[in-house]
């Protein structure tokens, strides 16, 4: 067998060293357009689990490998002229220069042969070949050539970054905020071998641009980055080595074989550095691409169970190192943060590591969060405990006069249980049982303004007194059982009216029994829906009228406060996605003339609800379709909203569009909550697959969202917050007088369970090769 493989770098190197353990036959040979130690970069780093895979695959290249490597297991945050450390991270750095040396030899001792200075143009050349291995980096030619059936997408981040490096040693992964007179720098910094670490400097165009160093050569640049980091670098120089600045390209490909050709590492798929993946992600796609020819009898089928089994691991590392790229290009966004809660922003930015993760790890630092967390509340006039304080979840919060006891919410639901609008039996129990569960706010579903306002048949309302009747049943409970506040949801279909229950096929429009429906534009939301009317300004004010009718109805139901629904396609939602108002009017057009019409039913609202009481609105922050919403664009609703008196904006995203393409995944949203949070100044809600309440506390804590909403998680557990009370030790939660024996039994066991949890998890841990390095180099301690 003949094996080909463009590019010397780690993937073609280590899938070189891979496939001749696993053919000795074979005659594999690796074209490497550069000399033998031509190599730039400073470091790469690896984690303890990378490490274990290369000693698992090839273990005297990771014995030699690991006898060059520097090991750190802190990551060192620096910000306003403070440092916050956090362990237990296992991290390993070492030369790439280095790395390459030694892959070269192991692969030169199996018998691969490895040829110089020979670059690649013309793949006929290798027409003999039974496998073609394109490793050939970020700018693979062969990609390009190929872009057809790759079909590669490029997109070129904002910020700028140069790789540089340093003698400076270090003794943790360190991430060095740093403000100057032209905006932001941030350095990210590790030692990789004695006396060298590898400094990447990024910074937003705009403060590039500021900083002049458009205008500087390599040397000169480094210059100023050591004028900017001086105070850290301690007299140590900054060195070059093709430390250009650079926009750092996300590449991601369709298709990553064609024929007997097969993409792999940066050629394939790029991670931000920020993460630190880039040369693990290369050499494990050489691990995936050995293990696939050893399983599959041919290379046709090796490479399709390549492709097949490896995207996915592939897809979470880029989509973490997206979330990680996102977070350090939008770091203005929290320049005005305590340090502490700043830190813990940086720590948790890419979801892995959460609060009950680091509150094993660095308990101290996360009692500081937490500290910081409580002296701002404590600031905002609740007498909190701030020596002691209660994870972020269980600190109260004041909206307008209602203050809730903790920041844990029902989102609404639909249940699709009324009839004609009037909420039961069923509703009663399922609000009841969820406020007794101990959320600080339930919000209820949908409720529609009038009767051609509804979803569907089964869709609850408050426009008749039978309604109002059972809705101040159902208030009177929640206040009378529990600390729990309730926010009443107004709502009107619009387009996505007359449409069946849930389980009978959601948004499909009603066979028999509907009524007509009004958007602001006459598009059918599926091809087969009704065409909705176009509303005229007649339809608007009647529209208007009646929301102002049920927010008085909902105030002599006793409701705390009041949403107004705006997301989700329905009729309000309809006139701010520019793909479903098509209007030339005063309401269409621009996202100011599309708000129009929403903005004055909230005002009508605001007028009609008391002053005292606060109000929010729900929006889809994104359409997640070309041409539609986009976050930015929230942030201008969100503003739009807030100076006419929108307490919380409450941020979903998307059902605009049918054909919309949503990126799920854990607290998907929650990234256009912190955005618009932070951005437009205003106080938000997230929700969206958000299950824990570990991440509860991880999103409020780093300053993403200030009420964090659970849906489905609710449906099956309306003691959510309640057990979460338990596991975090907030005693203080309400619980009716018939339940205490329950709760006290809860609180007493999960003392215990938690502390077997967390010793569990601890031994469970393997100890990190930097800890096991320093124990063994501890000396013995004295009989
Ligand atoms: C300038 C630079 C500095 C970097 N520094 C660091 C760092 O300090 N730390 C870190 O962790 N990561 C660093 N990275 C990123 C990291 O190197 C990559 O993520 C990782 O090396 C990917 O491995 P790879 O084998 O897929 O690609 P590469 O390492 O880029 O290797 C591709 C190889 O293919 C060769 N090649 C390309 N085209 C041809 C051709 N037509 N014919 C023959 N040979 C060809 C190239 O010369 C190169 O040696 C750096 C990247 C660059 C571009
Ligand atoms: C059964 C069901 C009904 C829903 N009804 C409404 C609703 O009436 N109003 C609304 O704004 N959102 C509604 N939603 C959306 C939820 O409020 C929430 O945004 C969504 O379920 C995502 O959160 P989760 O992942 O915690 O479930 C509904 C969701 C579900 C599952």
């Amino acid at each position: 067998m003949k094996i080909a493989i463009i590019g010397g770098g780690p993937a073609g190197l280590y899938s070189a060293i891979l496939l001749k353990k696993q053919r000795p036959e074979a005659e594999i040979t690796v074209y490497e357009r550069n000399r033998a130690d031509d190599t730039f970069g400073f470091g790469v780093v690896f984690s303890d689990a990378t490490l274990d895979n290369f000693e698992r695959y090839d273990a005297p290249s990771y014995r030699r490998i690991t006898q060059e490597f520097a090991y750190w297991d802190d990551i060192a945050v620096h910000f306003r002229g403070t440092v916050h450390r956090v362990g237990g991270n296992g991290f390993c750095g070492c030369s790439r220069r280095k790395l390459l040396l030694i892959l070269q030899e192991r692969a030169r001792e199996l018998g691969v042969h490895l040829l110089f200075q020979s670059d690649i143009d013309d793949i006929t050349g290798l027409a003999d070949a039974d496998l073609v291995v394109l490793a050939d980096g970020i700018n693979s030619r062969f990609r390009e050539r190929y872009a057809d059936h790759f079909q590669p997408e490029i997109d070129v981040r904002s910020n700028v970054f140069a790789w540089m490096g340093s003698s400076r040693p270090l003794d943790a992964f360190t991430f060095i905020f740093q403000e100057t007179e032209w905006g932001p720098f941030i350095a990210h910094a590790y030692q990789y071998e004695m006396g060298h670490s590898t400094w990447i400097f990024e910074t937003d165009p705009e403060t590039f641009e500021r900083a002049g160093l458009k205008n500087l050569d390599e040397k000169q640049s480094a210059d100023r980055m050591a004028e900017i980091f001086g105070w850290f670098l301690d007299g140590h120089p900054l060195l070059t080595n093709r430390s250009m600045w650079r926009n750092f390209p996300m590449i991601r490909s369709k298709r990553w074989v064609r024929d007997n050709m097969v993409l792999i590492g940066d050629a394939k798929a790029t991670a931000h550095f920020s993460i630190g993946s880039g040369t693990k992600l290369a050499m494990e796609d050489a691990i995936a691409l050995a293990d696939a020819l050893h399983r599959a009898p041919t290379i046709e089928q090796a490479l399709k169970l390549y492709e097949h089994g490896r995207r996915e691991e592939v897809e979470k590392t880029q989509h973490a190192a997206d979330v990680s790229l996102v977070w350090f290009e939008h770091v203005d966004r929290f320049w005005d943060f305590d340090p502490v809660q700043f830190a813990f922003g940086v720590m948790t930015r890419a979801k892995a590591i959460t609060y009950d993760n680091l509150t094993l790890r660095a308990p101290e630092f996360v009692n500081e969060v937490d500290k910081a967390f409580a002296n701002q509340v404590r600031a905002g006039g609740f007498d909190v405990d701030v020596a002691k304080p209660l994870a972020p979840m269980f600190q109260p919060l004041r909206l307008r006069e209602m203050a809730l006891a903790n920041r844990a919410v029902v989102s609404p639901m639909c249940m699709y249980s009324a009839k004609e609008g009037v909420p039961g039996d069923f509703h009663l129990v399922h609000y009841g049982s969820r406020a007794i569960g101990g959320a600080g706010l339930i919000f209820t579903e949908m409720t529609c303004v009038s009767r051609d306002a509804r979803i569907t048949p089964g869709c609850a309302g408050l426009w008749n007194d039978e309604q109002e009747a059972s809705w101040r049943r159902i208030v009177d409970f929640v206040h009378a059982n529990s600390g729990a506040k309730i926010a009443l949801q107004l709502g009107h279909a619009g387009r996505k009216g007359a449409t069946k229950l849930m389980w009978d096929g959601m948004d499909r429009p009603l066979e028999e029994g509907g009524w007509d429906v009004q958007s602001a534009s006459p598009i059918p939301y599926f091809p087969d829906s009704q065409i909705p009317r176009e509303m005229d300004r007649a339809a608007m004010d009647a529209v208007k009228a009646s929301f102002v009718a049920a927010a008085e109805r909902g105030e002599r139901c006793g409701f705390d406060m009041l949403e107004l629904h705006c997301a989700h396609g329905y009729l309000l939602a309809s006139f701010i996605s520019p793909l479903t108002n098509q209007r030339t009017d005063e309401y269409g057009g621009a996202l100011a003339n599309r708000l129009r019409f929403p903005l004055e039913v909230f005002e009508a609202l605001r007028a009609a609800w008391p002053a005292h009481k606060p109000m929010s609105v729900r929006i889809s922050a994104t359409d997640w379709a070309e041409g539609g919403i986009t976050g930015d664009d929230a942030v201008e609703i969100a503003r739009a909203f807030a100076e006419v008196g929108v307490d919380l904006v409450d941020v979903s995203t998307g059902q605009t569009v049918r054909d919309a393409q949503p990126i799920y995944g854990r607290m998907f949203q929650t990234p256009f909550s912190e955005q618009v949070r932070n951005e437009a100044r205003v106080a938000t809600m997230c929700v969206g697959n958000i299950t824990t309440a570990d991440q509860v506390n991880t999103i409020l804590a780093a300053g993403r969202a200030d009420l964090v909403a659970l849906g489905r998680p609710h449906l099956v557990d309306p003691a959510f917050t309640l057990k979460a009370a338990a596991w975090y030790g907030a005693d203080d939660i309400a619980c009716p007088p018939q339940y205490l024996p329950g709760k006290e039994q809860i609180f007493r066991n999960s003392v215990r369970d938690r502390q077997d949890f967390d010793d569990l998890k601890i031994k469970a841990k393997p100890k990190t090769r930097a800890e096991l390095k320093s124990e063994a180099t501890k000396p013995l301690a004295a009989e």
